[in-house]
């Protein structure tokens, strides 16, 4: 847990603390009968230092795993073996003393990377994907696949010359990490993964994939043509790192979608477990908006455990941070609070102490208290997802941009005759449209008093509303 899971031990088992191995199968055969599929975060480049694997590897040079991780000698100077840092800061390489020799951690030192061009790594980890899939997983969430490839020669990566916040030698920020990852076998091994899932019926993996391209769009493309669209497709993270504007979401979202082949799966999202929540972020309001655009986007929407609340960020005080990546921000902890659901101590979370504080809005913000209120972000959330559920035009549908305003973001989605069009107030203000010959119903609102309105000609939305209306059709 020096990374909170990402630092695997053993990858066919449950670790105690979350339960065990027949919890999670009772998991998977419940979530099934609710037509629920489930997905596991695999990670595959590396392991914990504490994985029998490791620790073989670590016993001796001669060790037949030795060659499971990836060890190189000291440079000349007896310092690292090249330049590559950790993602989470200093040098990528840790020395190990009693044998003299580095290995590679591109994040913790308790992260040793496992050595991809090692064919029984590669077996071992495939068999690690079948454990699962034969427990009847629906696929994989796959952590970090950048890193899965790298330079065989371990050339240094060139410094940055834009990023000037960022402390040389030590800040992953400060090298562009064109030969520490993006290596030439990256897609090759994808592919090796997705062969497996190929040996079972419906499944299909989300890489966790951060192109260093300046276009982010043509770096998140390359997942999408190197690896089978139908069995796996990266997520695209700009709905995250975008600044709150509708312009930007509009160029995004309309570039994209338009380089989306039939077969690709556009997975949008505005949090993670790695990211400040969209609620302080943007504000209460506005991420409601977004809650609206991310459920009316074509492919797959990814939601963030609270986003549906609009549960916020969290200060944590020094002494309670737990995220080793905790260095000069506050880290990844005041996204990881407990789950709100309820009034009750620990929000309803635990009756022990939960190892980071509940928010101190959990009062107001929890499911119990907003599921009785119809306009609270929970209701809003179930609406938008019971009328995607049953709407074929929003899972079927195109996309198309319409006409482009400076606050508002609008799309429409048709199939058929059948039109939704989906307008979205970024501002605080009001914002008065008039939309010649437009007729039809609001059926979504993160307004919930305008639902059901009709619209004829023109319509004002709210500040931050986002609605979604039905375009009557005669
Ligand atoms: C990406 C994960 O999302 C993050 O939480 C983790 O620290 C790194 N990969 C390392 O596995």
């Amino acid at each position: 847990m020096a990374d909170f899971g990402y630092d695997v031990s053993n990858y066919t088992d449950v670790d105690p603390i979350f339960g065990t191995l027949e919890d999670m199968e009772t998991l998977v055969v419940e979530a099934h009968k609710r037509s629920i599929k489930v997905l596991l975060d695999f990670v595959p480049n590396h392991t914990s230092d504490e994985h029998p694997w490791f620790i073989e590897s670590r016993s001796s040079p001669t060790s037949d795993k030795r060659d499971w991780y990836i060890w190189r000698d000291p440079a000349a100077d007896g310092g690292p073996p090249n330049n590559w840092l950790s993602v989470f800061g200093g040098s990528a390489w840790q020395l190990d003393e009693p044998s003299g020799q580095y290995y590679l951690h591109s994040f913790l030192a308790k992260q040793p990377d496992l050595n991809w061009d090692n064919d029984t790594v590669r077996k071992a980890m495939k068999s690690a994907m079948r454990f699962w899939l034969d427990r009847g997983v629906d696929g994989f969430r796959v952590d970090a696949v950048d890193w899965m490839s790298k330079d065989a020669a371990f050339r240094d990566d060139p410094v940055d010359e834009n990023a000037i916040d960022a402390v040389p030698g030590y800040d992953h920020s400060s090298l562009r990490h064109v030969y520490s990852r993006d290596g030439p076998h990256l897609f090759e091994r994808l592919n090796e993964m997705t062969s497996v899932l190929e040996e079972y019926k419906d499944r299909f993996m989300i890489t966790e994939a951060h192109p260093e391209t300046d276009d982010k769009i043509t770096g998140y493309l390359r997942y999408y043509q190197g690896v089978n669209p139908h069995l796996s497709a990266p997520f695209n993270f700009q709905g995250i790192y975008l600044p709150w504007k509708a312009p930007e979401f509009g160029r995004f979202i309309d570039t994209f979608q338009a380089a989306m082949k039939p077969g690709y799966v556009p997975i949008y999202t505005v949090g993670n477990h790695d990211e400040s929540r969209i609620a302080t972020r943007v504000g209460n309001a506005a991420a409601r908006t977004a809650a609206v655009m991310l459920l009316t986007l074509p492919g797959m929407a990814f939601i963030y455990y609270g986003e549906e609340l609009g549960m916020h960020d969290v200060d944590i005080s020094q002494d309670k941070i737990r995220d080793p990546f905790a260095g000069k921000q506050n880290g990844r902890d005041p996204e990881r609070t407990p789950m709100q659901w309820s009034n009750a101590p620990q929000a309803g979370f635990t009756t022990a102490t939960p190892w980071l504080p509940v928010s101190d809005d959990y009062k107001r913000i929890n499911v119990h208290t907003e599921a009785a209120d119809p306009s609270s972000s929970l209701n809003l959330y179930k609406r938008l997802l019971r009328f995607r559920n049953q709407s074929r035009v929003l899972r079927y549908g195109s996309y198309k941009p319409v006409t482009k305003y400076e606050h508002v973001l609008s799309y429409e989605r048709r199939l058929g005759n059948e039109i939704l069009l989906v307008l979205l107030n970024f501002s605080d203000l009001n914002q008065k449209l008039v939309i010649n010959d437009l007729e039809g119903t609001i059926v979504v609102s993160t307004h919930f008093e305008d639902e059901g309105a009709t619209v004829n000609g023109h319509l004002t939305l709210q500040a931050n509303e986002g609605v979604v209306i039905q375009v009557s059709h005669d």
